[in-house]
């Protein structure tokens, strides 16, 4: 067996050891005579792995008491339609803070259930840069304020929270939830999907206040519904019960690999290497402003994009694959979430010196 370094924006790399758990417990869960993928979603065994997602998400993120967690499916995009129908309450206006590709899906689809104002808007820099929090346009009276915590496509993320008074803070958290320790009860509503940092793709986690549960719009679907989904645990239809025993074991290995503080610093050291070994080079550059560049996303071009496709073929022949960028952007994209091991970096990297080398 051959494992490559992966750097998929998502669906993207696993950690090996949770592979190799569900790997070992396939057939036969702890004794159970089955795999978790036949279990019934109401039976003592499923019911334990679900206690156990939830706890150690709640443990994990140190989520208050306040809030609730749901498990559910859509993915991050259902939510950018559910948000609106689950929180407007009685308002008709939304804050949307535009700072690349997905806060811009997120802006069109509340569009459809509200006026959206839009607070704040990079796309003048090519979403390079995040306004300064003092030139946002925020109506405290709308009903929330979303944003995008980290561009997956254009490598751009926040590194600090937003305040405006007592608007709710809604956050897509999708591409670096998990990544670093935050402090939940800012927020009104975080959501991400788990194809990045937590598990493979079919869990959209939901970690939503209680003073916003409740007031969905009467037409919004029964599954849709964050009352109604947080009355039956996430489980007024049949949940994805395999994704969220994966998820669970990404849980367990990022509390055995020393919790989010370790994830924190060895993100913060494989993106310093890899930003780094950019600025170092006059083959490659990153457009983002140094202060907001992502820690999971790293977009990058050449110099002359007449390289690209050499670069991508020689990279994937050195076991480095999905480096291309998204079709948007163009250029190269490394993604490397928790589940990439410096080892993937390091790697990158000197095939990254030795090109230049060879073709610089
Ligand atoms: C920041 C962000 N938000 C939303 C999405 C959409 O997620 P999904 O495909 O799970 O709906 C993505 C997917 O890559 C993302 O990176």
């Amino acid at each position: 067996m051959s494992r490559i370094f992966n750097f998929s924006a998502g669906p993207s790399t696993l950690p090996e050891s949770v592979l190799l758990k569900a790997k070992e417990e396939l057939l036969d869960w702890r004794g159970s005579g089955m795999s978790v993928m036949e279990m019934s979603h109401r039976g003592k065994e499923f019911m334990s792995i679900a206690e156990e997602l939830k706890s150690d998400l709640i443990e994990l993120l140190n989520i208050p008491d306040n809030y609730k967690v749901l498990f559910l499916q859509g993915g991050a995009t259902g939510q950018f339609a559910f948000i609106p129908q689950n929180i407007l309450k009685t308002k008709s206006k939304a804050c949307y803070v535009n700072t690349g590709a997905w806060s811009g899906k997120a802006v069109k689809e509340a569009q459809k259930y509200c006026d959206v104002l839009v607070s704040a808007n990079s796309e003048s820099s090519n979403y390079t840069d995040i306004p300064p929090f003092s030139n946002w346009n925020v109506d405290e009276q709308a009903a929330y304020l979303h944003y995008t915590d980290n561009e997956t496509i254009h490598g751009v993320e926040f590194n600090d929270i937003p305040e405006f008074g007592d608007i709710p803070l809604v956050c897509d958290m999708s591409s670096n939830i998990l990544s670093r320790s935050i402090d939940v009860s800012k927020f009104g509503i975080i959501y991400a999907g788990s194809q990045k940092n937590m598990g493979p793709a079919g869990v959209t986690i939901v970690i939503v206040r209680d003073d916003l549960v409740g007031h969905a719009d009467k037409n919004i679907p029964s599954v849709f519904d964050y009352a109604q989904q947080a009355k039956n645990d996430s489980m007024l239809n049949t949940p994805a019960t395999y994704n969220w025993y994966l998820v669970g074991l990404v849980l367990k290995w990022i509390k055995e690999s020393g919790g989010i503080d370790t994830m924190q610093k060895q993100n913060k050291l494989k993106s310093d290497n890899l930003y780094q070994a950019i600025e170092q080079s006059s083959l490659y550059s990153n457009p983002v402003k140094k202060e907001f560049r992502s820690r999971m996303n790293v977009p990058f071009v050449l110099a002359n994009a007449d390289l690209d496709k050499s670069f991508l073929s020689l990279a994937a022949e050195n076991g480095l694959s999905s480096l291309k960028g998204h079709r948007s952007v163009g250029g190269m994209r490394a993604s490397i979430y928790n589940a990439m091991p410096k080892e993937g970096v390091t790697a990158l990297i000197d095939f990254m010196r030795e090109f230049e080398r060879t073709h610089g």
